[in-house]
């Protein structure tokens, strides 16, 4: 049997939802008690199936963790084994998080090359680089990375702004010898977040929030992480905004932070959208005549590339010709002949989509390809005529908690429905 979310046309939504913690930022921060040989305590930890494969890796390592309501409590002191297995590792890239603290810790570990994804090559040759200057000593043998060596602090520019690149090159400069500067370090709020839980843990760290780092690393001594609560997502935030926008509804989203979605914000207000925004709550407005946008993915603060898709969605139903210009990932418009298959006009040339707004969408079935390109379908079903069924839809548990019951609350119709193989 296979789960598909059977969705029904809902055209007009109403009311709130709160939004759960920042997978992205819950990653890493997980990863990162492994500097640490105390209990580590965090809340708002979102019951996402990203996270719950990353605790999985950390048990497999021999780390202790309680996990309910949203709070974790992990103890890593029991880690006996660090080498992150294949089996783990192919399920979701991010495993890689483990690979700096886990050579901070203990001079060497085996972690599992991620391989390709669905969103394109995705190499970690930026995080391997940055280790060899810190003075590691990598070998690929068998598809796994093999590092080791003491840790020294190292001047690092990163030839690509990386997310997880930046946080790994982190996490390692915590517990090495010495200085590390990161020249070009990404600025995302969750890296921001990192680096400021591993400073209230005892680390030094300069340039918060910027493009340049400097990590004064503890020489070894393991952290004592204060308890932190995992900041909201900001992708699942504008997500939900994105479904108050396409079914042109007046929704609220809490438990927001309106500071980090600001290009998000703007271009919904290009789009002919309005907001009420309180400190954690946005509400938005209908739009008297959907606008069509130009959009360019970019690192933070610009346009994230995980809103990509779900603004595409939006733009089959603007007044005109949109184009999304994707910088990131090379591959990431598979949900594009999805859409066309529920009767959007998108053309492809290169990294640029051009919408051809507005045309009316019609149910079918569509099948999710990544976690992003899932949402962008489940926004387009809601102003489908008729019923969609979207297919593959575990993608979507990866990164939205309690995603039906959210958008129930909301006000659409769609139920969870299984079938068997065929
Ligand atoms: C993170 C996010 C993901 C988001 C992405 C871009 C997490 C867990 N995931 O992914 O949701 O879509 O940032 O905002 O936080 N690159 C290299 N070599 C490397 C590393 C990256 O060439 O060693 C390239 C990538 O192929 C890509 C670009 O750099 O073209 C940016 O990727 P990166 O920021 O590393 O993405 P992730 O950290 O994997």
């Amino acid at each position: 049997m296979y789960k598909y979310l059977h969705i029904y046309e809902s055209p007009k939504l109403s009311g709130s939802v709160t939004i759960s913690g920042a997978k992205n930022a819950a990653l890493p921060l997980i990863a990162s008690t492994i500097l640490s040989d105390n209990d580590v305590e965090m809340t708002n930890v979102p019951n996402v199936a990203d996270v719950k494969t990353l605790l999985k890796l950390l048990s497999n390592l021999g780390a202790r963790y309680e996990f309910d309501n949203n709070k974790l409590k992990i103890n890593t002191s029991s880690i006996n084994n660090t080498t992150a297995v294949y089996e783990i590792v192919k399920t979701m890239r991010a495993s890689i998080l483990v690979l700096g603290p886990l050579l901070a810790r203990f001079g060497e570990c085996k972690v599992s090359l991620p391989g390709g994804c669905a969103i394109g090559a995705r190499p970690v040759d930026l995080h391997l680089k940055a280790l060899e200057t810190m003075g590691a000593d990598i070998k690929i043998q068998g598809g796994y990375i093999h590092a080791k060596g003491k840790l020294k602090g190292a001047d690092i520019v990163f030839d690509k702004i990386t997310v997880t690149g930046t946080e790994n090159i982190v996490m390692a400069a915590a517990l090495a010898e010495g200085e590390t500067k990161i020249i070009n370090a990404a600025k995302e709020p969750e890296v921001v977040q990192l680096c400021e839980v591993l400073k209230s843990a005892g680390v030094e760290i300069k340039g918060i929030g910027s493009d340049e780092l400097i990590i004064k690393g503890t020489s070894k001594e393991l952290l004592k992480f204060p308890p932190f609560s995992i900041i909201p997502d900001r992708i699942e935030a504008g997500t939900y905004l994105c479904a108050g926008a396409i079914t042109n509804s007046k929704i609220t989203i809490k438990n927001a932070e309106p500071e980090h979605m600001e290009s998000i914000l703007l271009k919904l207000k290009t789009m002919g959208f309005s907001f009420e925004i309180k400190e954690k709550e946005i509400t938005i407005l209908p739009a008297k005549k959907i606008t069509p946008v130009n959009i360019s993915t970019t690192e933070y603060p610009g346009f994230p590339t995980d809103m990509q898709a779900q603004f595409m969605a939006i733009a089959t139903q603007a007044q005109g010709v949109s184009t999304l210009e994707e910088r990131l990932f090379e591959n990431r418009f598979m949900h594009v002949p999805e859409l066309n298959r529920l009767g959007a006009n998108i053309k492809i040339q290169g990294k640029i989509a051009t919408v051809y707004g507005p045309t009316k969408l019609y149910g079918a079935d569509v099948m999710a390809t990544d976690l992003r390109a899932s949402s962008a379908l489940v926004l387009a079903g809601l102003i489908a005529k008729g019923e969609t069924k979207v297919h593959r839809i575990y993608h979507l548990f990866r990164g939205y908690e309690n995603l039906l019951d959210k958008f129930k609350s909301l006000g659409a119709k769609m139920e969870l429905k299984e079938e068997p193989l065929p």
